[in-house]
């Protein structure tokens, strides 16, 4: 009569559908009640129809699609203590102790502080009379488990995050696609990618793209990029070639942290080159679209093994994270990849790359 609930929160990234379904039907299947949250945390906040039984049949027809069907959001009243008393309620009027938590690296330490205040939640809502002390007793202990969805693989402790290859394959046609009118008039087109404080997508692009230069936050060119830059596109145009591809991850900056824009790769390109330069920003199509192969089986695999987790967690059992290790999906501690990407962020923000890259490990 286990009670499980999985709920996608902050930015969207292909193949979350996959994994709310593999969550659901694993539980089913181990014989336990399974639940949507939607709207991320401001479901679980607000309650109601926001909190709906699944069923086998509810999540068919859902692996190929992108974004996610049960909706995510970014939720200032779940910061709150206040929020997340009204967010345990909720739970606990249905049962729900074990939560599947699909998002990045914020949503999931606001998991893992709801479970450490969630005894004294508990304590509260016993005494304001919300749920009786029988509730509470067989409530006792909240369970969550972490998947990481994010087109930005920047998470530590996981190969690969939920989202990144779509992303990448999206990436790679476009430029593909620009690379073929790129030809035909001789222009050079600078691709601006997102990744936010991560390069992983611009340098997977890159490579498989034979970009001619590209801009990431973890390697900051230095002050003098300019000159490099046009001895580079001049190098590739002597030799024969009619285009030139850069990239420019968002977050791009230079050795005194100064930002790297698009705009700024045109300038120098227009000034300097006079090659027939153009801007194109990827945005929002890099997150959109329909899962890779890849995501739908990562996502399958990583959901359900979250749900076996949870099944298997005991009161003394510290949260996971479902990671990718090589080609094994094992359970990490939440807390031990949460630290280390929040001190990779640190070490870029103080503009020690080379550890922020070391910390960040494999991926
Ligand atoms: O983290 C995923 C991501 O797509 C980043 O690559 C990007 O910087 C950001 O989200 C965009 O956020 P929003 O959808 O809120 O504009």
């Amino acid at each position: 009569d286990k009670g499980l609930a999985v709920f996608t929160s902050g930015g969207d990234s292909q193949g979350m559908n996959a994994a709310v379904r593999a969550c659901v039907r694993m539980a089913i299947y181990l014989g336990c009640k399974a639940y949507f949250i939607r709207e991320g945390y401001q479901g679980m906040v607000d309650g109601g129809d926001n909190i709906q039984e699944a069923n086998w049949a509810s999540v068919s027809s859902i692996i190929h699609r992108g974004g996610t069907i049960i909706g995510s959001a970014r939720c200032a009243d779940f910061r709150e203590r206040a929020g997340r008393l009204k967010a345990a309620n909720n739970l606990v009027q249905k049962g729900i102790t074990n939560l599947v938590i699909i998002g990045g690296d914020g949503s999931l330490t606001g998991a893992n502080l709801f479970r450490q205040e969630w005894s004294s939640l508990l304590d509260e809502l016993v005494k304001n009379g919300s749920i009786t002390a029988a509730q509470q007793e067989k409530n006792s202990v909240l369970h969550i488990v972490g998947l990481v969805g994010s087109i930005d693989n920047d998470f530590c402790g996981t190969d690969m995050t939920i989202g990144t290859d779509s992303a990448l394959h999206r990436i790679i046609e476009a430029i593909d696609a620009i690379s073929s009118t790129a030809y035909s008039h001789q222009r050079t087109f600078i691709m601006e990618v997102m990744g936010r404080h991560c390069g992983y997508l611009a340098i997977s692009a890159a490579i498989a793209t034979e970009a001619d230069f590209m801009f990431i936050p973890e390697e900051p060119v230095d002050v003098t990029w300019q000159d490099d830059l046009s001895i580079k596109l001049h190098q590739e145009r002597s030799a024969g070639q009619r285009l030139n591809i850069v990239i420019v991850a968002e977050g791009a900056m230079d050795r005194e942290g100064n930002p790297i824009t698009a705009e700024d790769v045109k300038k120098v390109i227009d000034e300097r080159l006079k090659h027939d330069a153009r801007i194109t920003v990827l945005g929002h199509v890099q997150r959109g679209g329909n899962p890779s192969a890849f995501d739908r089986i990562l996502a399958c695999r990583m959901g359900a093994e979250a749900t076996l987790a949870l099944m298997e967690a005991t009161k003394d059992s510290v949260p996971v994270v479902i990671s990718l290790d090589g080609n094994q999906a094992v359970r990490v501690p939440l807390m031990e990849c949460v630290e280390r990407t929040q001190a990779v962020a640190k070490a870029m923000k103080e503009k020690r790359w080379a550890d922020a890259v070391k910390l960040r490990g494999r991926s």
